[in-house]
């Protein structure tokens, strides 16, 4: 089969619509969480009381415009690029996707509204998540990634789940549970460039093993850094990654040529 493996540049919500009904196998994605929204609607007094928090850098707030929207333009935005999704991915392919609790109930939403199979809730827990410097609440330290199929919750059939495999990436060889203790990114999977919310590849390649199968073709269209298309090349997936800010392509495309 010809690999036509590549990471483009550019807004997904256009590029999508370029792309073929039921083309790709599965999704495995990290869109914009819509966390960026302090400044104008809700002012933060505790971020800038302390300057040693932003000047020193000893707490790095994710401040991006392209995680910056409304409430309704946020849902609308994550409603039309899922329906993409839902379009480009065959029946009954994974589709994966990343939040945290600021977003993963809108997406959880649209998924029931869409009667789409969820099988799985799955728990990333960051066990050395920056601490809470408010001390008004817990310290925030898990992502969750939700595994639904695309399809009906009476049709949904044959999903790929490599159990096997999945179980060789456990310490003690056991049944792999959905709650996974594993830390933050390393400081040398940043070595091609910083990117503020890159995965870890030890997270996606457990994604990418458990839920897809050689050969096969993965889409993810917020690839930022580029984790997904990386962890899919070094399994010997093909991919196509989509990402609009040119900093990011740029670190996502150094990340696959240094493969080596
Ligand atoms: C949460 S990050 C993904 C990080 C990625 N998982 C990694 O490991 O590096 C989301 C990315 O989506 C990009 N993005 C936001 N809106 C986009 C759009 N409409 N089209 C394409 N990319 C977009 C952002 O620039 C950002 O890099």
């Amino acid at each position: 089969m010809k690999n036509e493996s590549k990471i483009i540049l550019g807004d997904c919500l256009k590029k999508m619509k370029e792309i073929k009904t039921n083309s790709f196998d599965h999704c495995i994605t990290d869109p914009p969480y819509n966390i960026s929204n302090y400044s104008g609607k809700k002012k933060i007094g505790w971020y800038d009381s302390n300057p040693t928090w932003k000047d020193d850098k000893k707490f790095v707030k994710i401040d991006e415009k392209w995680d910056s929207f409304t409430d309704d333009d946020y849902f609308n935005f994550t409603m039309e690029w899922m329906n993409e999704i839902f379009r480009i991915v065959k029946p009954n392919g994974n589709i994966l996707i990343f939040g945290t609790y600021h977003n993963i109930y809108k997406i959880g939403y649209i998924l029931s509204k869409e009667d789409k199979r969820i099988i799985n809730s799955i728990i990333w827990y960051k066990r050395n998540a920056f601490p809470n410097i408010t001390l008004r609440m817990l310290c925030e330290s898990t992502e969750q990634i939700i595994w639904s199929v695309n399809n009906t919750n009476k049709k949904a059939k044959n999903w790929i789940f490599n159990y096997k495999e999945m179980k060789e990436l456990t310490h003690n060889k056991k049944q792999m549970r959905n709650m996974w203790d594993i830390p933050m990114t390393s400081i040398s999977e940043k070595r091609f460039g910083k990117h503020p919310s890159q995965k870890p590849v030890e997270v996606i390649e457990r994604l990418v093993k458990g839920c897809t199968n050689k050969n096969q073709k993965i889409i993810d269209p917020f690839s930022g850094s580029g984790t997904v298309p990386l962890v899919c090349a070094l399994n010997k997936r093909q991919y196509l990654g989509i990402e609009k800010d040119k900093e990011y392509h740029k670190i996502s495309v150094n990340r696959l040529k240094n493969l080596k």
